[in-house]
């Protein structure tokens, strides 16, 4: 039985909220220069005097700027992969026959190109054949919309911010395993995810399950457009059923558009507040959200897996992840966000700490236990980060 070079059944997928042959709606698509409204700058901690937007900006990466430290030549593939990221696939070019929505920006735009998506973007997965797999919320004409198996679970996940991810491609996996947050008194054991297809250390998607921008931006042409691309040799990924020819784009297209978001500068580094990060760090937050994910990279994250408990599964595996392991979410760019977990369950950061489960029970109740200031300066950190 021949063995997929890569696990690309795993087509995680996008529901509306409305689902079925909805029309689809006005992508929520900014043009480029519109990264982030004042309000959102305004939060942001600057060295730069207050009054100078200019140099505020010159000083501060707003999301979705790029790295300031990629060569000429990288920004140049950048910008062009930037354009593919916005543009909108039409049906003539391949998009389908199963799809969510027919650009990259369409779900991750918030609060500018390369961000989070909101809950209406969330990706829909289910378990097929033993493994876990998406179901498309959409089709085009001639098509049906691919629907549930009654009694499979189904698992809603939004998108994450891809700020920085350039960073966390670039680690080690030996670096990434043997950092993993453990802590035998707090009965936290991390674990790496491993893809066995690409035998490499997983980092990206909230399972750990894939390495590489590459693969993720492959499977996500894929999985969210239905455009299919040389890149994944899956044949069940790489031809579709539609009626333009295989692959719909060259390996290039997927290269640039990894080239953007390889080059998507990670968030500025949150504000100072010696108070606050030593009680992150006395608790135990700072177990799994290693606040120096490694050596220049503030990711608050061990990027690794933890299960948090029965509340948190997804009723489904992937590689190592058990269904209630996730990857410690990267809390860099935090500022930004106003609902938490992968499934945007709750919009409070309190309520969001007091929810930790499994693994992360007892720097919760550390947590519940400190003076009402304490945890209110702990969570008006958190907020700049
Ligand atoms: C329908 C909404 C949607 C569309 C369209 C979409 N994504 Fe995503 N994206 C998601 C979701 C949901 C996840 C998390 C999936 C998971 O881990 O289960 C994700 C995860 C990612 C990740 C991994 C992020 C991390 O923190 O590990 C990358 C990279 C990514 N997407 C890039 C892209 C690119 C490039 C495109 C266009 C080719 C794209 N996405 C299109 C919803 C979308
Ligand atoms: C055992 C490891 C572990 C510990 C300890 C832990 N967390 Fe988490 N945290 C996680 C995981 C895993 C997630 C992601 C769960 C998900 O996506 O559903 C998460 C998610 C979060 C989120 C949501 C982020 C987002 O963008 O959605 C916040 C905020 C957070 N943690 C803060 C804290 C704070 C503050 C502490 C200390 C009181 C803490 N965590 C302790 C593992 C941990």
């Amino acid at each position: 039985m021949p063995i997929r070079p890569l696990r690309w059944s795993w087509l995680w997928v996008a529901a509306i909220a409305c689902s079925k042959t909805a029309p689809l709606p006005a992508a929520p698509t900014p043009p480029p220069s519109q990264t982030a409204t004042p309000s959102q700058t305004a939060t942001q901690p600057s060295a730069a005097t207050p009054n100078s937007p200019v140099a505020a900006a010159a000083s501060t990466p707003q999301p979705g700027d790029l790295r300031t430290d990629i060569d000429e030549a990288a920004r140049a593939r950048a910008v062009e992969g930037k354009a593919i990221f916005h543009k909108e696939f039409s049906i003539a070019e391949g998009m389908g026959p199963h799809f969510n929505f027919s650009s990259c920006a369409a779900c991750h735009n918030l609060p500018g190109s390369g961000g989070h998506g909101d809950k209406l973007h969330s990706a829909r997965l289910t378990v097929i054949n033993g493994s876990t797999d998406g179901l498309p919320q959409r089709a085009v004409p001639g098509f049906e919309v691919l629907q549930p198996t009654p009694g499979v679970p189904i698992n809603m996940r939004k998108p994450p911010p891809l700020f920085g991810l350039g960073l966390i491609e670039a680690l080690d996996d030996a670096y990434i395993s043997s950092h993993c947050g453990v802590s035998a008194d707090d009965g936290i054991h991390g674990i790496a995810n491993v893809n066995p297809g690409q035998k490499r250390v997983g980092r990206f998607g909230y399972k750990a399950h894939t390495s590489t921008i590459l693969d993720f931006v492959s499977n996500a042409l894929n999985a969210e457009m239905g455009i299919t691309n040389p890149v994944d040799k899956d044949p069940r990924m790489f031809k579709d059923a539609d009626a333009v020819p295989d692959p719909e784009v060259p390996t290039a297209t997927v290269e640039r558009i990894a080239d953007y978001v390889r080059a998507l500068a990670p968030p500025s580094p949150p504000a100072v507040d010696a108070k606050a990060q030593k009680i992150f760090a006395d608790i135990g937050c700072a177990t799994c959200h290693r606040p120096q994910t490694a050596p220049g990279v503030q990711a608050y994250s061990d990027i690794c897996l933890h299960d948090v408990g029965e509340d948190f599964s997804s009723h489904m595996k992937d590689f190592l992840a058990g269904p209630s392991h996730w990857r410690t979410a990267p809390l860099w760019g935090l500022r930004w966000r106003d609902h938490y977990f992968h499934d945007d369950r709750i919009d409070d950061l309190d309520k969001a700490i007091r929810a930790h489960g499994g693994e992360a029970t007892k720097v919760r109740e550390r947590y519940a236990a400190l003076p009402a200031e304490a945890q209110t300066a702990l969570v008006k950190w958190l907020h700049t980060l």
